[in-house]
């Protein structure tokens, strides 16, 4: 795979893929940086080849927005622009699309060694679609591509696999780095492996519980999937049962193996969690004593125990997801403990990556002792899984 380095850069014009899908709150103050310091490296090079860099990203979701309103504003990519231009020390011209003959035209007259940055991909559905002419009118933009995006390698999305087809291509300075820690990872896994994972993206992680009860030690599940699995195994968890694709997918997952570990205790509020907070309705039980008005936002005490002797054993330690809703109070227990427990464990080498998990590791103030923190969540889960990542696979080509 090329990178940075194996390219005449001097003043020409690059599109570089970055991954700044960041954590924001209501009012659109981002949350947590770490996905956008991480790409610096790659932009101050191309700034010392006085490149025009054109950066690109997703924020998001958007086409799963509840009010298609506020869609616009909600996944703005302008708050990125912001902070950028503060990391940076200089203003990056903020682009309100991403092709077309405006985006062209600002392009043309931005001067060499200045930062450009194109609002959100995902604006667009050609992007999450993989459609090749929209890639193709992103690689009219520029020169060359580069993907710094390690995060989004697991997507064949235009911005990742489309675009290589149509300009000379590689990997930036993240992406190389995250490729040659993670593989060192992949080639010798030191055991006993205990992979943990939570969050709410179910759609990759399936699968990727699959490949890791081959692999690991021990599997722990918590947040919203650890859910979905007990609601698999006939365990009433105050949802409705979960679509029957995903049913059917994880009925092939053997729920029984002796690696693979769900929450036994759960704290309980109401399924409106704001009025829960507001009342001060808190309970702790078993998942299966959830009742229909009633949700489950962490685990519970016993569950913390249980998931911090396991990971007391471990020789490395991988994860991805937080254990329960950590950013608000009465919820974040959970997950403060599990990373607690993973830094108390300091001979093993401990792996952390994902948007919101590297969030919630930094509120928790114990990043800092984390071996290798990727910027890859269910990215870095499939690499180390040993699936193929189809962003990688394009630039090998
Ligand atoms: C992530 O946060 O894991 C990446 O940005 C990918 O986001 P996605 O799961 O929405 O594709």
């Amino acid at each position: 795979m090329k990178t940075l380095r194996d390219f005449d850069l001097q003043e020409k014009t690059v599109l570089v893929r970055c991954d700044f899908n960041v954590p924001l709150d209501e009012k659109g103050n981002i949350l947590d940086d770490f996905r956008i310091e991480k790409t610096l490296p790659t932009i101050k090079y191309l700034k010392e080849k006085k490149a025009k860099i054109i950066l690109m990203s997703h924020l998001g979701r958007p086409e799963e927005a509840k009010d298609s309103r506020l869609r616009e504003k909600q996944f703005s990519l302008r708050p990125v622009a912001i902070r950028l231009s503060e990391l940076l020390k200089e203003e990056i011209k903020f682009l309100p699309g991403c092709i077309g003959k405006n985006i062209a035209k600002e392009v043309k007259k931005t001067k060499p060694g200045k930062v450009i940055l194109l609002e959100n991909l995902r604006f667009y559905r050609e992007e999450t679609e993989g459609d090749l002419n929209f890639a193709k009118e992103l690689a009219q933009l520029a020169d060359f591509y580069f993907n710094d995006a390690f995060a989004v390698c697991h997507r064949a999305h235009a911005s990742v696999v489309g675009i290589t087809k149509y300009l000379p291509s590689g990997a930036g300075s993240l992406l190389a780095r995250e490729i040659k820690i993670l593989s060192k990872v992949l080639q010798e896994p030191w055991h006993p492996l205990v992979v943990i994972i939570g969050g709410v993206k179910i759609d990759t992680k399936i699968k990727t519980i699959e490949q890791f009860l081959k692999k690991a030690d021990h599997l722990l599940l918590g947040g919203e999937i650890s859910n979905i699995f007990l609601r698999a195994k006939g365990v009433c968890v105050g949802k409705p049962l979960p679509e029957k694709e995903v049913l059917d997918r994880i009925e092939r997952i053997q729920l029984t193996d002796s690696k693979l570990h769900l929450p036994i205790d759960s704290i309980i509020s109401l399924a409106d969690m704001e009025k829960g907070i507001e009342e001060g309705y808190f309970r702790k039980a078993a998942p299966g004593l959830v009742r229909k008005d009633e949700e489950i936002y962490d685990l519970g005490p016993e569950t913390i125990k249980v998931f911090s002797r396991i990971i007391r054993e471990a020789k490395m330690i991988l994860w991805n997801g937080p254990m329960g809703v950590y950013e608000k109070k009465p919820f974040e227990a959970g997950t403060r403990e599990i990373a607690r427990a993973v830094i108390k464990n300091y001979p093993a080498f401990t792996i952390v990556g994902g948007g919101d998990t590297v969030s919630a590791v930094g509120k928790f103030g114990v990043l800092e002792k984390i071996d290798h923190v990727s910027t890859g969540g269910g990215a870095m889960l499939d690499f180390l899984s040993g699936e193929k990542l189809p962003g990688l696979e394009a630039l090998k080509k």
